[in-house]
C-alpha cells in the first residue's frame, strides 16, 4: 500500500505540476482504485495523508497563490452500466422526488476557478491541491474565450475547464518540432503548460480555449436547477458547452453514453468520458460532499477504444540498456481522435502470447492517450503463409549479440556503448528532466549531434563549442547558445541527478536520490562494496549488485574521470552552495574575452556556483568584459556594477594564467579548450 501511494503521488506530481505525465489516465486510475480497495479492506493500515484523499498536485511555488473558500472537488469516477446504476439508486433513496440529472461531456483540460467582481474579471485561479491553487487571472486575461467582462455586473465565482482544440493542439506541435522543441504529448498537457506560464504573452500565442460548467457562489435563489445555472453562465457570456442533456431515468443516462461514445471523436476537444450531475440544486445541497468529490455528481469514464487494422511489420528498436521492444507498424487508422500508425507489442512474452504476425488483423486499444497497444489478432482474418514473429540473434541497429538473460521477460544487446542505439538512448536519459535536465536537448538535437559524429559519450556534450554547432545544419545560432548554456549549468546538479543520468540498471530518481544523500562524493559512492550498499535500508541486494557492476566497468569509469575532469559537480550539495567563487552572483559577460570562448566562460560560472545573464539590469552583480565590450558596459556603469576584466575574471575563478588553467585541476585545461578527449 505504501509502495502504491508513492507511486500515486510521483505519477500525479508528474501529471499536475510538471505536465509531463510517464503513464496514460487509465493506467493511473488503475493504481489509484487498487489502493481505494486496500484501503477500504484494511483501513487501518491506510495511511493518514494518502493520495486517495488528495485532489490534484501542489501549487508551483512560482505562480501566487489562491486560497479558495471553499474546496474546489473532483469526481468519483463510474466505469460501466451498474456503477452508474448504483449512483442513481444512491440518489434516489436519498430524495423525495424522482431525481433528474444533467448529462454533460467531460473535457479533457485543466480545471480553473474565475471570481467576477460587479461583472469583471479579478481573478482566475487554477485547482492546485483543492484547497490552494495557483493565481494565473493574469494568464487568463489574455484568452479570447473568457471574457473579462460579463453581460451583467454580477459577482459570482465560475468553474469550467480550460483546453487546447486538437486542431490547435496539432498545429501548435507541427510549429515546435520545426523550431526544435519537444511536442506536447497530449492537447491537455499542451493546455496546463499554456496556463501556467510566467509570461502572459505566451499564453495568449497557445490559442487555448475554456468551457464553464458550475456557479460555485453567487447563485441566485431563482437557480433551482444546475441546467439554469448552465444558460445562466451562457447568458452572461462565459462559453458553455452546449451538447449537454437533461435525463430522468438510468436509461437516458445509458442513450447519452451510447450517443457519444462514438460521436466524441467529431469533436474539436478531447473528452475523457461524461459527467451526470443531479439537476435539482435542493437536492445536490442535500446529498453533500466527501473530502474529495460531491455525492451529487459521477464521471462516467469512457472504456478505451479499440480499431481493426493491418499489422505491416514488427520494429524491434533498442533501448538504453540493450532490452529489444517490438513496436507493430500499422495500416493508419483512426483511433480516440488521432491517426494511430505504431502500437506496443511491450515484450517478447506479449509478442509469444498475442503470436501477431506480420499481415495479420490486430486491435488496437489507447489504454490512456500515450501509446496505444496491440490487444489481439483477428484469427479468422489471418491470411495464408505467414510466420511466427522470431527474435533475432544479432541486434538490428549495431549486429551486436543479442541475449535472453535467464529470467528475464527482455532480449538485450549486449554491446552496450559499443550500440549507437543505446549510446542515443543514454544520451537522451542523462539529458532528461529528471536527470541533468538539460534544456533544448531532446531527440532531434541528440541526433544531430550523434550523426555528425560531434558527440559520442555524454562528456562530449561538455566538449560541444559554438563553432562545432555551427557545422549542424537546421541549427540557428541562438539555439545553439541556449544549448550550450543549459548544458554549462548542468554541470552543477547534485550528485542525485549525476547518479540518476548515469544509467544504471535499477537506479531511477528515487534510488540515485538514496544514494546520494547516503555517499554524500560520487567517489564514495564507485568504492562502496556490495555489504556497505546493502547496508542501506532502501538498498537491496539486486540494487547493490547491479551499482558495483556498474562501477566495476572500466567503460564506466572512463567517463566518469572524463566528466570530473570537464568540472561537473560530483558531490551531493551542488557546488556553489560552499561558497563558490561566484556563488549568489548574477554574472553578464561581454565583448571578447582573452584565451576563453563564452561558453567556457558561463560554464566557469556555473561551476562556481554563480548564474549568468544575457542583459545588464538591476539584478546584475558583476559585469566582465572583453574586447569591445558593447552597450551592456556603460548600462553597467549607469547602474554601478561591478565591472571586471577576463583577467581578474579568471583570477577570481582561481584559474589563473592565461589560459583558465586550474591550479587544482589540471585536467581542465583541455576541457576549457575544447579539445579531443585523451
Ligand atoms: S464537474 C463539483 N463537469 O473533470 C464539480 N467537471 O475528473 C466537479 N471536468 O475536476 C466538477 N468536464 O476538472 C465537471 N462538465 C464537467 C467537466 C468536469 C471536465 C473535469 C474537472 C474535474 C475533473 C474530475
Amino acid at each position: 500500500m505504501r509502495e502504491l501511494a508513492r507511486a500515486i503521488t510521483e505519477h500525479g506530481r508528474r501529471y499536475h505540476e510538471l505536465d509531463d505525465p510517464v503513464i496514460s489516465d487509465a493506467e493511473y486510475d488503475v493504481l489509484v482504485e487498487e489502493l481505494q480497495t486496500l484501503e477500504r479492506a484494511y483501513p487501518e493500515w491506510a495511511e493518514p495523508d494518502s493520495p486517495t484523499g488528495k485532489v490534484g498536485g501542489q501549487p508551483s511555488a512560482t505562480l501566487g497563490t489562491v486560497v479558495f473558500e471553499q474546496p474546489v472537488l473532483s469526481l468519483t469516477n463510474a466505469h460501466s452500466r451498474a456503477d452508474v446504476e448504483d449512483f442513481w439508486r444512491r440518489v434516489e433513496s436519498a430524495s423525495s422526488e424522482p431525481p433528474a440529472m444533467v448529462a454533460e461531456l467531460k473535457i479533457d483540460g485543466v480545471s480553473i476557478v474565475v471570481n467576477y467582481r460587479r461583472g469583471s474579471l479579478w481573478r482566475a485561479a487554477t485547482r492546485g491541491d483543492g484547497l490552494v491553487g495557483e493565481n494565473v487571472t493574469a494568464n487568463v486575461l489574455r484568452i479570447d474565450a473568457i471574457p473579462s467582462q460579463l453581460a451583467a455586473a454580477v459577482d459570482v465565482e465560475v468553474r469550467g475547464e480550460v483546453y487546447l482544440p486538437r486542431s490547435r493542439f496539432e498545429q501548435l506541435n507541427r510549429e515546435r518540432i520545426a523550431q526544435n522543441l519537444a511536442p506536447f504529448a497530449n492537447p491537455r498537457n499542451a493546455a496546463a503548460g499554456s496556463l501556467r506560464q510566467l509570461d502572459p504573452e505566451v499564453t495568449k500565442s497557445r490559442q487555448v480555449s475554456a468551457f464553464f460548467y458550475e456557479i460555485r457562489s453567487g447563485m441566485t435563489e431563482d437557480v433551482r436547477e444546475h441546467h439554469v445555472a448552465l444558460i445562466q453562465m451562457a447568458e452572461w457570456g462565459l462559453p458553455v458547452e452546449p451538447h449537454w442533456q437533461l435525463c430522468r431515468s438510468v436509461d437516458e443516462l445509458g442513450e447519452y453514453v451510447e450517443k457519444w461514445r462514438d460521436r466524441r471523436d467529431s469533436l474539436d476537444f478531447d473528452t475523457d468520458g461524461l459527467v451526470f450531475k443531479v439537476a435539482q440544486v435542493g437536492l445536490q445541497r442535500r446529498l453533500g460532499a466527501t473530502k474529495k468529490s460531491p455525492r451529487w455528481a459521477i464521471a462516467y469514464k469512457f472504456p478505451p477504444e479499440e480499431a481493426l487494422t493491418v499489422v505491416r511489420a514488427i520494429r524491434l528498436t533498442v533501448g538504453r540498456t540493450g532490452v529489444l521492444t517490438p513496436t507493430a507498424e500499422l495500416d493508419p487508422v483512426r483511433l480516440a481522435g488521432t491517426q494511430v500508425q505504431r502500437a506496443s507489442l511491450h515484450n517478447a512474452d506479449i509478442v509469444q502470447e498475442l503470436d501477431v504476425r506480420v499481415g495479420d488483423s490486430v486491435y488496437v486499444r489507447k489504454a490512456g492517450e500515450i501509446i496505444p497497444e496491440v490487444v489481439r489478432v483477428e484469427l479468422e482474418l489471418r491470411p495464408p503463409g505467414t510466420v511466427r514473429f522470431e527474435y533475432p540473434d544479432r541486434c538490428p541497429v549495431c549486429g551486436g549479440t543479442v541475449l535472453r538473460l535467464q529470467g528475464e521477460k527482455a532480449y538485450r544487446c549486449v554491446a552496450g556503448m559499443g550500440c549507437p542505439a543505446q549510446r542515443r538512448e543514454s544520451i537522451l536519459h542523462f539529458a532528461s528532466r529528471a536527470a541533468m535536465d538539460i534544456e533544448g536537448l531532446g531527440e532531434r538535437t541528440v541526433d544531430l549531434l550523434l550523426e555528425q559524429g560531434l558527440v559520442e559519450t555524454v562528456a562530449d556534450l561538455y566538449r560541444l563549442d559554438q563553432e562545432k554547432l555551427r557545422s549542424l545544419p537546421r541549427f540557428a545560432d541562438l539555439s545553439a547558445q541556449n544549448l550550450l548554456r543549459a548544458i554549462a549549468s548542468s554541470k552543477t546538479r547534485p550528485l542525485s541527478r549525476l547518479v540518476h543520468g548515469l544509467g544504471i540498471r535499477l537506479v531511477g530518481e528515487k534510488v540515485a536520490t538514496v544514494l546520494a544523500s547516503h555517499f554524500k562524493e560520487l567517489d564514495a559512492l564507485m568504492g562502496a562494496s556490495r555489504e556497505a550498499l546493502e547496508a542501506i535500508e532502501e538498498i537491496g541486494p539486486g540494487i547493490a549488485q547491479a551499482v558495483t557492476a556498474f562501477f566495476g566497468q572500466p567503460s564506466s569509469v572512463a567517463v566518469i574521470e572524463d566528466l570530473r575532469r570537464l568540472g561537473l559537480n560530483f558531490t551531493e550539495t551542488p557546488a556553489g552552495e560552499g561558497g563558490s567563487a561566484f556563488s549568489g552572483e548574477v554574472v553578464v559577460l561581454t565583448g571578447t574575452l582573452a584565451n576563453l570562448t563564452r561558453t567556457e566562460a558561463e560554464a566557469l560560472v556555473v561551476s562556481e556556483g554563480g548564474r549568468v545573464a544575457s542583459s545588464v539590469s538591476s539584478q546584475t552583480t558583476i559585469l566582465v568584459t572583453g574586447e569591445r565590450p558593447g552597450s551592456k558596459l556603460s548600462k553597467a556603469r549607469q547602474l554601478g556594477i561591478h565591472i571586471m576584466n577576463a583577467e581578474e575574471f579568471l583570477q577570481r575563478a582561481g584559474r589563473t594564467g592565461s589560459a583558465g588553467v586550474s591550479a587544482s585541476q589540471p585536467g581542465d585545461q583541455a576541457a576549457m579548450k575544447g579539445e579531443s578527449r585523451h
